[in-house]
């Protein structure tokens, strides 16, 4: 699905990405690992496209990615819902998911049944879909911007610490339903500062250092290893 082969990243002469090498594969739930600043939105940022690859290549169904433009990415499948959310504050919870669907051409009767899905995974935006999307809480907003991303029925997910802020039911509920959605074969990259938790959830997991992958395997291995600590906190 995802082949990230040998990527360097640099940002104002600073190297960022150094030498990322992964597969992903479908219905594969990978976890990205690291402290701040270890690169791991740079590497989220520049699979979309967002951010130019100085060497390396990124392919999505063994197409490089530098022949594809962003917006022609996303609509192929690989769905970024980015650190904070963004969602539009003042339009109402279902108008904010019409934007997942936007340009993909859907009839009206597509486009409902997109809808009913995501009601399925979150069906608190049911009850919320008339209001505005800015007086959600912040867990009701990860959950629609996870569902404003699958509104475009994606073969990556990737996110980026969705995590950050929630309470620690609503963090469960968001976990257990990547889980779940991988599982039904959405391959998924899920950035995390709390490295526990994304490695309870995940089946493999990296972990950045400085732009490099210090650490790499199963997520369950990881999870007792002594070293991730010393890796991942330093
Ligand atoms: N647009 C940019 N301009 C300058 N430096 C940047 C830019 N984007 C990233 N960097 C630098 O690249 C490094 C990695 O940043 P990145 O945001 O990818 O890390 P991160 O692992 O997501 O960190 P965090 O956990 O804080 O979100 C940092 O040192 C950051 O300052
Ligand atoms: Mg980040």
């Amino acid at each position: 699905m995802i082949k990230v082969k040998n990527l360097c990243v640099q940002i104002s002469e600073k190297q960022v990405l150094d030498g990322v090498s992964f597969h992903l594969k479908t219905g594969e739930f990978l976890a990205v690992i690291g402290a701040n600043g270890a690169g791991k939105t740079t590497l989220l940022r520049t699979i979309s496209g967002l951010v130019p690859i100085s060497t390396g290549e990124v392919f999505f169904q063994d197409v490089s990615i530098s022949q594809i433009k962003p917006f022609e990415l996303a609509r192929s499948g690989v769905i970024h819902v980015p650190q904070g959310r963004q969602i539009i504050p003042n339009l109402s919870v279902y108008d904010n998911l019409l934007i997942g669907a936007l340009n993909l051409g859907l009839s009206t009767d597509q486009i409902e049944t997109q809808v009913s899905m995501q009601f399925e995974h979150f069906p608190i935006l049911k009850e919320r879909l008339s209001i505005a999307g800015g007086s959600l809480s912040g867990g009701e907003q990860q959950m629609l911007a996870i569902a404003r991303g699958l509104m475009m029925s994606p073969k990556v997910l990737m996110l980026d610490e969705p995590s950050l802020g929630l309470a620690p039911q609503i963090v469960l509920k968001i976990m257990e339903t990547l889980k779940l959605l991988s599982q039904q074969g959405l391959a998924i990259i899920l950035v995390e500062q709390v490295a526990m938790l994304a490695l309870e959830f995940s089946q493999q997991a990296l972990v950045l250092k400085q732009g490099q992958i210090v650490s790499f395997g199963e997520s369950k291995k990881l999870l007792n290893s002594p070293d991730l600590v010393a890796n991942y906190l330093s």
